[in-house]
């Protein structure tokens, strides 16, 4: 089998790749990536050796990029990663958001259902989606696949729209597609934008901690390895044109994440009570249209596809903590360049 792996260069996507090719052998991975400021081929260090992978410099928006790899490597099914993913980022410029997670959604799906033409049924499409589609949630109640769609930023919407190509793809034209709604990821090689990472960077930097309006949004974390078994596990036994939600029941305010994060560091760098990183939260002013609430409902997976996490989120965290903390290089490769003016832009500090 060749899956085509959009994205196989960010966050997920390299996790993915990592992890299907010890699990599958007998498969081979094309990974599809544009290489953007969040893609890095670093994240797949030592997978480039491995006969059963390749790697396709490609970009979504572009047609004819899409056809080659397609008739280059005879795709079987496609994993789709790849997408604009930093809600701060959607809010600043959402234009990039329409393009590669609309446009290029639409492209990847007419690709596939022209190269696949004679034998659609016998091809899986996964469209990989998020949480946020829901919009948020109040003090109670969690997202079930039954809740209507309510995306509240440019990221979401641009999700949304590209879950409903997805949909329509399957209903009209019969192709055998699934999606999946996963909660927060955290764990190796995620970009330090995001929360998490980006709090672990300025610990280790002395840099101020920037928390959004008063801290007390709430995430459902998720290990991004159990991510990957779950993305495993829906495109073997997924029913065809269903959706699933896949979360952790791990729900942190962020204010509580960022203040474990700086009693870790602070055991790790022998901070006296005075050097503590907790001096280093700031609460700054809040995302606009921010979601106050994400929790996931994942029974269904679970009841008919048998998958739950593996991970403790102590455990999953310390992991992630460590992994960061033995990778300083990776993380000061990212970061270089372009994340710095992004970075001062944003939060207005160097
Ligand atoms: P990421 O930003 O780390 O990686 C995105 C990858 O897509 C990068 O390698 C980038 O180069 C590539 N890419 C972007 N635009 C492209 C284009 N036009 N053509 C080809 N490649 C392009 O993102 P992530 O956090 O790994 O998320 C991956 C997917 O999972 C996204 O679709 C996201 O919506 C979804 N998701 C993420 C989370 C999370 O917590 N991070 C949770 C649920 C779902
Ligand atoms: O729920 C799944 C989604 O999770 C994915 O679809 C997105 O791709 C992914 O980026 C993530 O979105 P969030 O907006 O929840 O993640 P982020 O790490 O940006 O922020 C997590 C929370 O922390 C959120 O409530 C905003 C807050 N935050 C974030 C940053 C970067 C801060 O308070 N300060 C910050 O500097």
């Amino acid at each position: 089998m060749v899956i085509l792996i959009t994205g196989g260069a960010g966050f997920i996507g390299s996790n993915l790749i990592h992890y299907w090719l010890a699990q599958n052998p007998g498969d081979t991975i094309v990974n599809f990536d544009a290489l953007t400021y969040a893609g890095n081929l670093a994240n797949l260090a030592g997978v480039e050796s491995n006969p059963n992978y390749h790697f396709f410099q490609g970009d979504l928006r572009k047609q004819e990029q899409l056809d080659e790899v397609f008739q280059q490597f005879s795709i079987d099914s496609v994993i789709h990663l790849a997408a604009e993913s930093h809600v701060d980022r959607s809010i600043n410029d959402p234009s990039p958001f329409i393009d590669s997670n609309i446009r290029g959604t639409f492209q990847l799906l007419e690709t596939a259902r022209n190269h696949w033409q004679e034998d659609l049924k016998d091809h899986r499409f996964l469209h990989v989606s998020t949480d946020e589609v829901y919009g948020t949630l109040g003090k109670e109640g969690l997202f079930t696949e039954q809740t209507p769609f309510a995306p509240n930023s440019p990221y979401s919407s641009s999700k949304a729209s590209s879950d409903h190509l997805v949909r329509a793809w399957h209903h009209t034209f019969g192709m055998d597609t699934l999606i999946t709604h996963c909660s927060n990821n955290y764990g190796p090689y995620q970009f330090p934008e995001k929360l998490i990472p980006l709090m672990i960077r300025n610990c280790l930097l002395g840099k101020e901690l920037p928390v959004y309006g008063d801290g007390l949004q709430v995430r459902d974390w998720l290990y991004v390895e159990d991510h990957c078994e779950a993305l495993d596990v829906v495109f073997h036994r997924g029913q065809s044109g269903e959706s699933y939600n896949i979360g952790g029941l791990n729900e942190w305010e962020n204010l509580s994440m960022v203040r474990h994060i700086c009693q870790f560091m602070d055991a790790e760098l022998g901070n006296s009570p005075e050097q503590s990183c907790l001096n280093l939260i700031r609460h700054i002013q809040d995302r606009p249209g921010h979601d106050r609430r994400y929790a996931i409902d994942a029974s269904k997976i679970q009841n008919q596809l048998g998958w739950q996490p593996r991970h403790q989120i102590g455990e999953g965290l310390e992991k992630t903590m460590r992994w960061y903390l033995d990778h300083q290089e990776w993380v000061e490769q990212v970061t270089s360049g372009a994340y710095r003016d992004y970075y001062k832009h944003h939060y207005g500090t160097g």
